[in-house]
């Protein structure tokens, strides 16, 4: 019986070894890889909430870690320990502190901590901010921000914030949930259709990061990306009342071509380019599509091969996408739309 007990003790133990060494390679491992260190990381926290949550998460790791190896080494030392060492009343006193008080107080601990920060991560931001209203779509983000005069300014699956202000995100959804997300930034927030949710975000350092949906949300969820640039304040103001600006006429030939192609294919019933008569709000807004970080939600590159790839293969790139692929139309005139779409500054 003992004999049994013992050879099971040292089986938990055998399994327990193996975890750590499995836990310890999976966190070298995501520490190493791209994604971990790059522009889509929360352990690479560039926002106040973002390095909160990621202390937050240390703790957690930390805390688990020891305690975990605490248990664990009780395990080796009872399992190893000789028959006639043995007390029942000092081993139920280890049990019940071992395995009630000190568990108790570890997660009271690390519960309060956390529970302490909900307060301001979820706060409103302060009257005065830049905010900016993010719509989730099957699958692409409609962004709109509000100038100080109230100005409304409508883009798309792009989002540029001033570095060291408080911005606030006005989120929701008419279709299913989302969930926005900017790991390196901030938390993540819910879109839920017919209800608005609130998010501040508070960039600490310029550069590009990646946002992504953290909600399922149909077939191309994992295709429902962005990029966000954290810029200097006055960058930031000149940036914001560019897009404020209607688009300029094509100069080019092939781009002109490109233009009148757009109004005659009817793109114009789903897109609006601010400055030519196409009034369509289903599809994301392309008045200054050429002049953003991504195309297609954060999947391919902004270049001129990439529009004529989207535009001949929509459903092929993003499958379940509501805009139809034009694979009908000639490649000359792909590419005509392609330099147009890509002149759109
Ligand atoms: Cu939108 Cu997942």
């Amino acid at each position: 019986m003992i004999a049994a007990a013992t050879t099971a003790t040292g089986l938990l133990v055998q399994s327990g070894l193996r975890t750590l060494a499995k836990l310890i390679t999976t966190i070298l491992v995501a520490a190493a890889a791209p994604g971990c260190s790059g522009v889509q990381s929360a352990l690479a926290p560039s926002g106040r909430d973002a390095d909160r949550i990621a202390t937050l998460f240390w703790w957690m790791t930390g805390a688990s870690a020891l305690v975990w190896l605490f248990v664990i080494a009780l395990a080796v030392y009872y399992a190893r320990r000789p028959e006639r060492g043995r007390n029942p009343r000092r081993d139920r006193a280890l049990i019940l502190g071992g395995g009630v008080a000190f568990p108790t107080v570890v997660i009271t601990v690390l519960l309060v901590y956390g529970l302490a920060m909900i307060p301001e991560t979820v706060a409103r931001a302060p009257e005065g901010s830049l905010r900016v209203a993010v719509t989730g779509e099957q699958w692409w983000w409609r962004v709109k921000y509000f100038r100080p005069g109230g100005e409304e300014v409508v883009l798309a699956n792009e989002i540029r914030l001033p570095v060291g202000e408080p911005t606030e995100f006005r989120l929701d959804s008419d279709n299913v949930i989302h969930a926005f997300w900017i790991p390196p930034l901030a938390g993540k927030m819910d879109m839920i259709p017919g209800r608005i949710t609130y998010l501040t975000v508070r960039p600490t350092r310029t550069g590009i990061f990646r946002g992504a949906c953290a909600e399922y949300c149909g077939t191309s969820h994992a295709l429902m990306a962005f990029f966000v640039e954290v810029m200097e304040k006055d960058a930031f103001d000149r940036w914001l009342a560019h897009q404020a600006t209607p688009a300029v006429p094509a100069s080019d030939p092939l781009a002109r071509r490109g233009a009148d192609l757009f109004l005659s294919s009817g793109c114009g019933a789903c897109h609006t380019v601010r400055g030519t008569p196409t009034p369509g709000q289903i599809g994301p807004d392309l008045t200054h599509v050429g002049g953003r970080l991504s195309l297609g939600a954060g999947i391919l590159e902004n270049r001129p091969d990439q529009f004529r790839a989207w535009l001949a293969s929509t459903t092929h790139i993003k499958p379940g996408v509501h805009m139809p692929a034009f694979g009908m139309l000639l490649d000359p005139d792909l590419q005509a739309l392609a330099a147009y779409l890509h002149a759109l500054k």
